[in-house]
């Protein structure tokens, strides 16, 4: 995924391991012994203030499989812990929902499952690194083939909490890219898919936050009011959905959580942003969404953002060079308005090609500050997870 920002406007652990078998490894967690809710959930209030997040299978076995493949024994020991992390599963294809139900169906009860809604048709309008499979406008597809087998699947586990980030960087590009004409081409679908996506998956045991960029896209002073408007109106064409608890910052993001100054609080344009952080972008975004008529508690992706000073440019979104992992996934984050940091893009995962013959090969991720090479977005990169991990704040 991606985001463009307009400017002013704008065991090898082997051993180490109690070798789980391949097919029941992942979680590293006893799930084998908790019990999943004996009722039905309904989730009401912060969802992660008594829970914490299901480490999913599917990132758990990238991480044993990078650890696995490390010559140095004491990084591989780390790496195997990263495997522990509750992380969101991206749902970013058709194909991608038969992984589902092999993650909701053995979550104890005191963890939430962690998805991300991702294929609204004409992804990632403003860039090329995310684009998905879905042309624009075909938002008969989405609705039919995308949400409706998600929904079905949910409403098997009425037992299981699950939360939602819903599809990452769509309602912001429609606030600062408007002009572009992919966006333009996407922008009913987008309104029309979220909405419906949101009135489907608004089940008792489901917690939802729609995706509001980070404070370098939406905190500029212009771009508060018209982002909060652009979120509330389609959560209104939804039907107002009880279960919309608020909004997602920093997703794949790099900003810090409360860094004073801020990291680009020094440039030229930092007057005209008041969100130099993301603790600012929710103080300040917050209360736009609430006065817009939209439930506006937060959830942050802190997964990448230990290290900062690394971006030549607020906007330079794929793959940051020195990047590290951050702050573990939480519901003690210190402000009434965050539920929680979280982690949403899985560590490790690409933001974009590098490969510049590539269909979806991104300027941005060609730029000096990216780090190459790196592969089609999405999929695993060993050196960059090799990097977050060293970097990690905390370490691991
Ligand atoms: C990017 C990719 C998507 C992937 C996600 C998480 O947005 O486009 O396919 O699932 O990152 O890594």
């Amino acid at each position: 995924m991606k985001g463009l920002y307009s400017a002013l406007v704008a065991s090898a652990i082997s051993g180490a391991l109690a070798a789980p078998s391949p097919v029941e490894q992942g979680p590293i967690t006893a799930r084998a012994n908790a019990a999943a809710c004996a009722t039905p959930v309904t989730l009401s209030g912060n969802p992660f203030a008594s829970r914490s997040i299901y480490a999913n299978k599917e990132y758990s076995k990238e991480v044993i499989a990078a650890a696995a493949s490390m010559t140095d024994s004491a990084l591989a020991a780390k790496a195997s812990k990263v495997a522990e992390v509750g992380t969101y599963l991206w749902i970013d294809t058709r194909a991608r929902i038969s992984v589902i139900e092999d993650n909701l169906k053995d979550i104890p009860c005191d963890k939430i499952a962690a998805m991300v809604i991702y294929d609204l048709p004409g992804r990632d309008c403003a860039a090329k690194a995310s684009n998905g499979e879905l042309a624009a406008g075909d938002v008969a597809t989405y609705k039919s083939q995308y949400i409706d087998p998600i929904v079905a699947i949910f409403k098997k586990y009425p037992n299981t909490a699950i939360s939602l980030v819903i599809e990452p960087d769509s309602l912001p590009n429609l606030v600062t890219n408007a002009d572009k004409q992919a966006c333009k081409d996407s922008a009913a679908g987008y309104k029309e898919g979220v909405a419906y996506a949101l009135k489907q998956l608004n089940l008792p045991n489901i917690a939802m936050y729609i995706d509001a960029g980070h404070g370098g896209w939406l905190g500029w002073n212009d771009n508060l009011k018209p982002g909060a408007k652009m979120l509330a109106s389609v959560y209104k064409d939804a039907g107002s959905p009880k279960q919309v608890r608020g909004f997602a910052t920093n997703v794949a993001g790099w900003n810090a959580w409360d860094l004073s100054p801020g990291e680009f609080s020094k440039a030229t344009d930092a007057q005209w942003n008041k969100c130099q952080n993301e603790k600012l972008y929710v103080k300040a975004f917050s209360p736009e969404l609430k006065s817009a008529g939209m439930p506006s508690q937060a959830i942050v992706d802190t997964g990448r953002n230990a290290v900062t000073g690394l971006r030549k440019e607020w906007g330079d979104w794929c793959n940051v060079n020195g990047a590290g992992f951050g702050v573990r996934p939480t519901s003690s984050t210190g402000d009434s308005l965050t539920d929680a940091f979280v982690w949403v893009k899985p560590g490790g995962e690409s933001d974009g090609t590098s490969d510049t013959g590539a269909t979806r090969y991104d300027s941005y991720c060609g730029k000096d500050d990216a780090f190459k090479p790196a592969p089609e977005a999405g999929t695993w990169n060993q050196a960059y997870f090799e990097m977050l991990l060293k970097n990690a704040k905390p370490p691991f």
